[in-house]
């Protein structure tokens, strides 16, 4: 179901006194929150049910909201291109943009089409086309047309798409949002102004996961809250859908219970793997990788991703760490391209191996 369907059901079905920041400090340290959860949505997920509606409850990205804010302010709202990494808050604030700029009429002067939705060369022909160049009947703004996960359209449709653009600027505003900016054409970049979602601040997404925590009753230590944000690296989506799967499986989350839910190596494993590939002769170092990878249920490719960040904390030859890092990265890419498992882990204990050579010379 995309994300404007879901908002048609639950509209109207909010608490009537939203969660506000308890500070009035402007856009600095709004690390606590107040109020009462949303209400009526209890079987929705939590990234739906927590998914903020106003500009001023999205955290992290103080800067790209005042500055859209401004726009609405001056009545200059020019086209925007949204791009970031995922589960960053992309979509979550050109809805509560277009709730601000619109109020609560706001579904009927946006467009919305996402990857579900096709948007081939014809769709951008016709379909836009003539939202586009539809006239207003009751209100003399412009209208939005939200282009989702743009990534996946084509560069022929991109460039039926800049030809629109230009020519309905006068009534229509687009909002293209991706995770990639390389994926959309140099033309179509250029029509737009550009805002960059970065992976949301630590600090802020602890304050927003912990107020989530609280509003649900989440049995959770402390140490658990950061494997979440660990395994998260900044995508509030995964760490809101982690943090319920948790929830539903267990009574009580600590870290232990958050990497097994998720699959991940735990810290201790990858350091077992790492010592024993330093330390230990080829062939049992071998073993031992695989041994704890049944045991345990692992993904090579996981592992390789924690080694790889685990490094950072090595005190070796640079020469070495680089070369590691090197090999590291071309077994995750032979991972990706349907090498196998038992010969890329013994890949990985054979660059260990090799990596101590050149220490030791
Ligand atoms: N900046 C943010 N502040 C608060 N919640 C966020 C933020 N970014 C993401 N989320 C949470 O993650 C969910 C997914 O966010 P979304 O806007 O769909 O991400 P994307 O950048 O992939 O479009 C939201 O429903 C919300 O619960
Ligand atoms: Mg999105």
């Amino acid at each position: 179901m995309s994300d404007i369907e879901m908002d048609i059901e639950e509209e109207g079905e909010r608490s009537p006194s939203p969660i506000r920041f308890s500070s009035s400090a402007k856009g600095k340290s709004k690390l606590k929150y107040e109020g009462v959860p949303p209400t009526g949505k209890d079987n929705l997920p939590w990234v739906e049910k927590y998914r903020p509606q106003t500009l001023e409850e999205i955290v992290s990205h103080e800067d790209v909201v005042s500055t859209i804010e401004r726009f609405i302010e001056k009545d200059r709202v020019p086209h925007l291109l949204f791009y970031g990494p995922p589960g960053t808050g992309k979509t979550t604030a050109i809805l509560a943009f277009a709730r601000k700029l619109y109020g609560p009429s706001w579904k009927n002067m946006v467009l919305e089409l996402n990857a579900s939705d096709d948007r081939g060369i014809n769709v951008v022909r016709e379909e836009i086309k003539t939202y586009a160049s539809m006239q207003r009947m009751f209100s003399n703004g412009f209208k939005l047309i939200i282009l989702d996960e743009a990534d996946s359209m084509t560069n022929a449709a991109q460039n039926a798409l800049r030809r629109i653009v230009e020519k309905y600027t006068r009534n229509v505003r687009f909002c293209i949002i991706c995770n990639y900016i390389s994926k959309i054409i140099p033309a179509v970049q250029s029509r737009c102004t550009r805002f960059r979602f970065s992976p949301i601040k630590e600090k802020e997404a602890r304050s927003r996961i912990e107020y989530i925590i609280q509003c649900e009753n989440v049995n959770i230590s402390p140490d658990g809250i950061s494997a979440l944000q660990k395994i998260a690296n900044g995508d509030m989506r995964k760490a809101l859908n982690v943090l319920q799967a948790c929830h539903a499986a267990y009574n009580y989350i600590d870290e232990t219970v958050v990497y097994k839910c998720t699959g991940n190596p735990e810290p201790e494993d990858i350091k077992y793997i790492v010592n024993t590939m330093l330390n230990d002769e080829f062939t049992t170092a071998y073993s031992n990788v695989q041994k704890l990878k049944r045991e345990k249920g692992l993904a090579l490719q996981d592992i390789v991703t924690e080694v790889h960040k685990y490094l950072n904390d090595f005190e070796i030859p640079r020469k070495a760490i680089v070369f590691l890092i090197d090999q590291l990265s071309q077994i995750q890419y032979n991972l990706s391209t349907g090498g196998t498992e038992h010969a890329q882990t013994a890949s990985m204990v054979g660059t260990f191996k090799t990596a101590l050579d050149m220490i030791n010379k």
